[in-house]
């Protein structure tokens, strides 16, 4: 160990006294600059304690005399998207559902809003791009259970159909084996007359006569006398070869003997007015619409 205050002869400079196999350790000052910045970001940071916030309290922080908030920043800017967006939905809020598919502006806005609400409210049943699956309409098609105008659809999308809403669409196929209308071989050979509607194979033993007057009794009352549907009533066309539920003969015998009464839910009360009138607008516009 040397004295502290040693003095290297070459630099001119004081050591710190470390000494390791005769190299000593220089004790260079820090340059002026250096220190005084130091100091002068010390002297800084109060004034940035004071302006901006800074320190945790027990709940939030010191708010700083600028109150600068990056979430109120936040807040500003979506009250701004949401006051151009209210004004836009006033708009369609407004108008009537024709004026609104005539309107170029107001019909993107629904297209686009539609197809968000869809996804989160309709795809679930209807598919993602609404092409249906079995016992959920396809809503790209132009074949309609319940009818394709604009507002037979804002009608089937308030009330539903067999939702248990007051308004909902009712009427079901009935289940003629169950209930004991049809025998099994009547169920069978009027499967095959409905087949016959749509140009699909029937069996060999299958008497056409039979089955005709089977419909007419039966199932003309609601499907029409040339099959062709009753949307009063939901009944599908069995002429068209668009099926809700299937066209191969153990389906159509199911359909039958056992009936169907597919639920469509009532969305009034859970999509607001406006928000529904988009969705009647967006099915519409998918194609099929009338
Ligand atoms: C829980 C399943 C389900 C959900 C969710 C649902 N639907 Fe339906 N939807 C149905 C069923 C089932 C039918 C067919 C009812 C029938 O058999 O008469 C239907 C029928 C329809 C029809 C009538 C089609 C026609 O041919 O007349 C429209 C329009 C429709 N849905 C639109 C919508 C829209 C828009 C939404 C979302 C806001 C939606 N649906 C959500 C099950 C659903
Ligand atoms: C009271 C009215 C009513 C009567 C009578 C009736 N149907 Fe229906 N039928 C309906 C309704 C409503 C539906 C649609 C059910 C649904 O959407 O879930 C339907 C659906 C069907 C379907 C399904 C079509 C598809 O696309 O999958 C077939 C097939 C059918 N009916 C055949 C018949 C036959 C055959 C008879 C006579 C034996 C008959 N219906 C009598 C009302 C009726």
């Amino acid at each position: 160990m040397t004295d502290h205050t040693d003095i290297d002869t070459v630099s001119g400079t004081a050591t710190t006294g470390h000494e390791w196999d005769g190299i000593k350790e220089l004790n260079t000052p820090l340059p002026r600059w250096w220190v005084i910045a130091f100091y002068l970001t010390i002297i800084w940071s109060f004034g940035y304690w004071v302006v901006y916030p800074a320190w945790p309290l027990l709940s939030g922080n010191t708010p700083g005399i600028l109150r600068y908030s990056s979430r109120a920043d936040v807040a500003v800017e979506l009250a701004n998207l949401e006051k151009v967006r209210g004004e836009k939905m006033q708009a369609l809020a407004a108008a009537s559902l024709a004026d609104i598919e005539k309107d170029p502006a107001m019909l993107a806005l629904a297209r686009a809003r539609g197809k968000t609400v869809f996804g989160d409210n309709c795809a679930p049943c209807h598919g993602s791009g609404a092409a249906g699956a079995k016992g959920y309409p396809n809503l790209n098609d132009d074949d309609w259970l319940w009818g394709g105008s604009l507002d037979q659809i804002a009608q089937t999308i308030r009330f539903g159909a067999r939702s248990g809403n007051a308004k909902q669409h009712e009427g079901q196929m009935l289940a003629f084996g169950k209930d004991g209308v049809l025998k099994p071989d009547q169920i069978v050979t009027v499967a095959n007359y409905v087949r016959s509607l749509s140009g699909l194979p029937t069996r060999p033993t299958y008497d056409a006569a039979a089955g005709a007057k089977i419909f007419a009794e039966n199932c003309a009352v609601c499907h029409g006398d040339n099959a062709r549907g009753n949307q009063e009533l939901g009944a599908p066309n069995l002429t068209d070869q668009i099926w809700l539920y299937g066209s191969d003969e153990a389906t159509l015998i199911e359909t039958i003997a056992n009936g169907r009464a597919g639920v469509m839910p009532a969305w009034e009360g859970r999509l607001d007015p406006t928000t529904i009138k988009v969705m009647a607008v967006y099915v519409h516009s998918l194609g099929g619409g009338k």
